[in-house]
């Protein structure tokens, strides 16, 4: 029996994404998949129907739910979803593993085996299944688009017969995958960019990109690539050097985050007021609590004239190529598992192994585990096993 590949017409507010673009589906269906798409499913990332040419349809999200042995999804299923699965069934997406206790109990409770994208390791040959990645520089690159658009000023440098423009500053807080993307688009726009990470790899990239890096003689390198969270004093004097440049900005973009954790709060309410009026914060953290302390999610906050932007759902304000590019990371997670149609995951792949969030009745990730089963007995710590299911 050819395995059952379903995607759902995406519900989460502000969701306009879909899990399954046609090119994905066209590859999946040559692998020998059976793929079943929700009618209407890429509808708003502007992949309507018609464009899928070898998949079959379903009515409702709950016939996806019932007859798919993989499912592909970018939000969390909720609770009720969930209970529609077929117990053993896999689905893969984001999962949220640290905000969604509910969802993980009830994956686990159902039998299901979930793999979060949150979780694929950052490790070279996984880099085309990377969706963090992917999202963040559909994000980096919307946030300067933003603040563009709330700016009353030029980006670029501009001679005119009305006389010479001068060029915005725009600031990048946070240099990763995020940051990097909004200091290419903002120096692409012609602005002058200055960049600022805990993290100090990032300096070269920064430099490459043709920014002025901002060294307040801090460092926070931390486990896999990833910032650790910062001492009192070290705090401080991060603060100190920062909130200078922040006065000095046209544009603030804030990108920083701590994996698991609250966004890092950076700028500060005094720091937004030593801004000029007519300046511009966009914060890409917004949904993690964000890095200003005035920001609010999906709100566009007006502190003396300065605009606090707390964009919800970055990614699926250019759903179209979002979507194609988490489409292809799903692909690139799935194919090694699909074998002349069949699912076979092989759990001796630390891909497999160390995305997996609920397999057999058990919270496979650690973190997650803890959080939600303190009392856990011993015997359920054992990674997924058994060979290949
Ligand atoms: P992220 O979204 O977790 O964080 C964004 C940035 O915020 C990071 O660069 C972090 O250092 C910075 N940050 C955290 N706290 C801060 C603070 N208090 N002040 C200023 N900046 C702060 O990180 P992202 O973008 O998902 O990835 C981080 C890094 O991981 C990448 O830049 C890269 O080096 C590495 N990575 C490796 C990959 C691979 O090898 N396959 C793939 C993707 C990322």
């Amino acid at each position: 029996m050819p395995v059952t590949v379903g995607a759902l017409r995406e519900r989460a507010p502000y969701e306009t994404r879909v899990s399954l673009v046609p090119e994905v589906a066209d590859k999946l269906a040559q692998a020998g998949a059976r793929v079943l798409l929700e009618r209407g499913a890429g509808d708003r990332a502007r992949f309507p129907d018609v464009l899928y040419s070898k998949v079959e349809w379903a009515d409702s999200d709950a016939a996806v739910l019932e007859q798919s042995d993989v499912l592909l999804t970018v939000q969390p299923l909720t609770v009720e979803q969930i209970g529609k699965l077929r117990p053993g069934s896999v689905v893969i997406g984001f999962m949220q593993p640290h905000a969604k206790a509910a969802e993980v109990r009830a994956l686990r409770d159902r039998g299901i085996t979930s793999f979060a994208m949150e979780l694929v390791p950052r490790i070279s040959r996984a880099q085309s299944m990377d969706a963090l990645s992917s999202q963040a520089a559909v994000a980096g690159y919307k946030a300067v688009l933003i603040a563009a658009n709330h700016l009353e000023k030029f980006l670029p440098m501009l001679t005119t017969a009305a006389g010479t423009i001068r060029p915005a500053q725009v600031l990048v807080i946070g240099a990763g995958v995020a940051g990097l993307q909004a200091i290419a688009t903002a120096r692409r726009l012609g602005a002058v960019v200055e960049a600022y990470d805990v993290r100090s790899a990032t300096k070269e990239q920064v430099k490459s990109l043709g920014a002025r890096f901002i060294d307040t003689g801090v460092t926070a390198e931390g486990a896999g690539g990833y910032a650790r969270e910062l001492t009192e004093e070290e705090k401080r004097r991060q603060q100190e050097v920062l909130d200078g440049r922040i006065a000095a900005a046209d544009a603030v973009i804030t990108t920083a985050s701590v994996p698991g954790r609250r966004a890092p709060l950076i700028v500060t309410r005094a720091a937004v007021e030593r801004m000029r009026p007519g300046s511009v914060i966009v914060d890409i953290a917004a949904e993690q609590g964000g890095n200003c302390e005035l920001t609010r999610a999906g709100e566009v906050v007006d502190h003396n004239g300065v605009k606090i932007v707390g964009p919800v759902n970055l990614p699926g304000q250019l759903a179209y190529h979002a979507s194609e590019m988490y489409s292809r990371n799903l692909f690139n997670f799935l194919r090694p598992a699909l074998d002349k149609g069949e699912l076979r995951i092989d759990w001796s792949d630390e891909v497999f192994a160390q995305s997996c969030l609920t397999h057999e009745g058990r919270i496979r990730h650690e973190p997650t585990r803890n959080a939600l089963e303190p009392a856990q007995s011993p015997a359920a710590s054992s990674p997924p096993g058994g060979g290949q299911s």
